[in-house]
């Protein structure tokens, strides 16, 4: 795999166009695709009959790594390519990252685990990429996004690399919505200055614009150097950065004791908004930036919702600069902190004496995809603390008129009422046992059905749950195995905490939620309105005519015109047999 050069500026991509008309002896307009440049992880997929054999990172270029069973794991990569006329051996290649709210929410989590936490969704995609467990991957919200082809055998493409953008969409496989064909580089340009205003708005970091030829014959006689191909350019955003002062570090406590070093900066504006602090992520973090109190800092916000300490300007730092203080208590209850055995986190060792720790665990056990009691936000927690009215969730159960009496609590206590109705995965959930998000809590309730079979569980047992490796197992086991937690649990139990035993989880996301889908001509194995109601049953919405809207035609034989029209707007075409096996899988899941 390539890459590409780069460019800074309106003259150096007229250069670009200069030095193509001159290889090519061309005076014409040159057809160019755009597409973001995605700041992810390059992979390479590869499909032998439409079946995903083999997926890899870039590497050094020539060697890189084998990921095909993490990148499984990723719900935009097809296992198998959507009918159609592929060839028998088909190289995609394409960027995976982690949209923001995905690097946000892995990042919450690692911090509320006192695991160590990602600096970018970059670093963060490639570490879920190189994991050992796919059930940690499986757990990232990772996204692909193709953007070209490598080897072909067995078939043919289109003439053009919109074209086979196309193709690569109707085979299921993901590409940019922003991919644009343009005439000229003035329109390069345009484009380019467009994505940069859309930029914060995207969701997910890019860092410019790649203009590519858009005939395949004038790529192939343009050729590449050993580094780059001569049709393709990046056309780089100058980054978001501007210079602040470290007024002072401080620290937080998270869910699970993880003390993480928070930097408090003169308020400066970057990237479209006030920013005044910044996490450091940790003691690493720190001593790799050389940081000291009063250092002027390079703080970037690349569109990325995350501000980020990116470097110290050290001929800048003034004489009664002071070196950071890790504290050795807590500076919440004062408990003795713990440095782990990865030497990068720090934890608070007070469990759930440590004012902050029983806060963020009674936050969470309420949140909405746990018990979903309103009401009960960071200030009231705090304060019922504070006064002493409760020290576990089991207390907020313990009475209707005790700690949350009063008028303006009332709607309060009936949201605490009716949580008691719940679900087995959102319970479980809700405890907060570390490594257990909502898709293994789900996992887990699928899988053990009953509580007490849940609980009485082995490790090997566990390990038989989807996406469950040896690390989850490790934390469910010790949680039953903890006596406090199961006090706790047994508490809950007997103040009225239930579920009924058939009801689904609320709120569990459908697999086919938010996609609308289209059936035309005529199945052999199941009728229409059995096919309508099993994509219903997922989530989906049946619609009986073709729009731009649809995400799916599914045509049966003699399809006709909703075949024809499907086609023209590139929507994804899917024949009966991947159709059942969709619902076979489905079912599985
Ligand atoms: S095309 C021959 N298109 O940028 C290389 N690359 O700097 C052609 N990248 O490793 C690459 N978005 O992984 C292409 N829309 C896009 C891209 C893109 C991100 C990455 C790519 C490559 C790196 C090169």
């Amino acid at each position: 795999m390539l890459s590409l050069d780069n460019v800074f500026d309106r003259d150096d991509l007229l250069d670009f166009e200069r030095r193509l008309r001159a290889r090519l002896g061309w005076d014409g307009d040159i057809e160019y695709v755009c597409e973001p440049k995605l700041d992810g992880v390059a992979v390479s997929l590869l499909y032998r009959q439409g079946v995903l054999e083999r997926a890899a990172t870039r590497g050094d270029g020539a060697i890189g790594e084998d990921i095909t069973h993490n990148v499984r794991t990723i719900s935009s990569v097809p296992l198998c390519l959507l009918e159609g006329d592929y060839p028998t051996l088909l190289e995609v290649r394409g960027e995976v990252y982690l949209p923001w709210a995905g690097f946000a929410e892995v990042n919450e989590q690692a911090r509320a685990q006192g695991e160590k936490v990602f600096v970018n969704p970059r670093n963060a995609a490639a570490g879920s990429l190189r994991q050992l467990d796919p059930g940690i991957t499986a757990r990232r919200p990772l996204q692909m996004c193709c953007h070209g082809v490598g080897g072909v055998a067995g078939g043919e493409l289109p003439a053009s690399h919109f074209g086979i953008l196309q193709a690569l969409r109707s085979w299921g496989l993901r590409i940019s919505g922003e991919s644009a064909e343009v005439s000229g580089i003035e329109r390069c340009l345009d484009y380019h200055e467009q994505l940069g205003e859309r930029r914060d708005q995207l969701g997910y970091d890019i860092d410019g614009t790649v203009c590519k030829v858009n005939s395949l014959a004038l790529q192939q006689t343009l050729g590449h150097t050993a580094r780059a191909p001569r049709w393709a350019v990046a056309c780089k955003f100058p980054a978001q950065e501007e210079l602040t002062r470290l007024l002072e570090v401080e620290f937080q406590v998270g869910r699970t004791g993880a003390i993480t070093p928070v930097a408090r900066l003169e308020p400066v504006f970057v990237g479209g908004v006030t920013v005044s602090s910044a996490t450091l992520h940790n003691r690493d973090e720190c001593t790799r930036l050389g940081l000291r109190v009063g250092d002027t800092v390079v703080l970037r916000r690349a569109g990325d919702v995350i501000p980020q300490v990116v470097s110290v300007v050290l001929d800048r730092r003034p004489a009664d600069s002071r070196a950071i203080h890790f504290p050795e208590r807590c500076p919440v209850c004062g408990s003795a902190v713990l440095q782990q055995d990865d030497a990068a986190v720090l934890r608070c060792s007070g469990g759930l004496v440590c004012a902050a720790q029983q806060k963020e665990a009674i936050k969470h056990f309420a949140s909405r995809k746990a018990m979903n009691i309103q009401g009960l936000g960071d200030r009231r927690v705090a304060q019922l603390l504070q006064q002493g009215l409760i020290h576990t969730v089991a207390d907020l159960y313990r009475s209707q008129t005790g700690p949350l009496a009063g008028k303006s609590a009332h709607k309060l206590v009936t949201s605490i009422a009716q949580s008691r109705n719940t679900s087995m995965a959102r319970f479980l959930y809700a405890l907060g046992i570390p490594q257990v998000g909502w898709t293994t809590a789900l996992n887990l309730c699928r899988h053990f059905e009953s509580w007490p079979g849940l609980c009485a569980a082995t490790l090997e047992q566990l390990l038989e749950v989807k996406d469950v490796g040896p690390v989850v197992a490790e934390q469910v086991r010790s949680f039953f195995d903890s006596s406090e937690a199961m006090a706790v649990v047994q508490e809950l139990l007997a103040l009225g905490v239930n579920w009924p035993a058939t009801e689904p989880a609320p709120g569990q996301a459908q697999p086919l939620q938010d996609t609308t889908w289209v059936l035309t001509g005529s199945l052999e194995s199941l009728t229409r309105e059995q096919a309508k109601a099993a994509l219903e049953h997922l989530g989906a919405k049946v619609s009986s005519s073709i729009s731009s809207k649809t995400d799916h035609l599914v045509a049966g034989s003699q399809a006709g015109s909703k075949l024809r029209r499907a086609r023209q707007l590139g929507i994804p075409v899917m024949g009966e047999q991947a159709l059942l096996e969709l619902l076979r899988s489905a079912a599985d899941r």
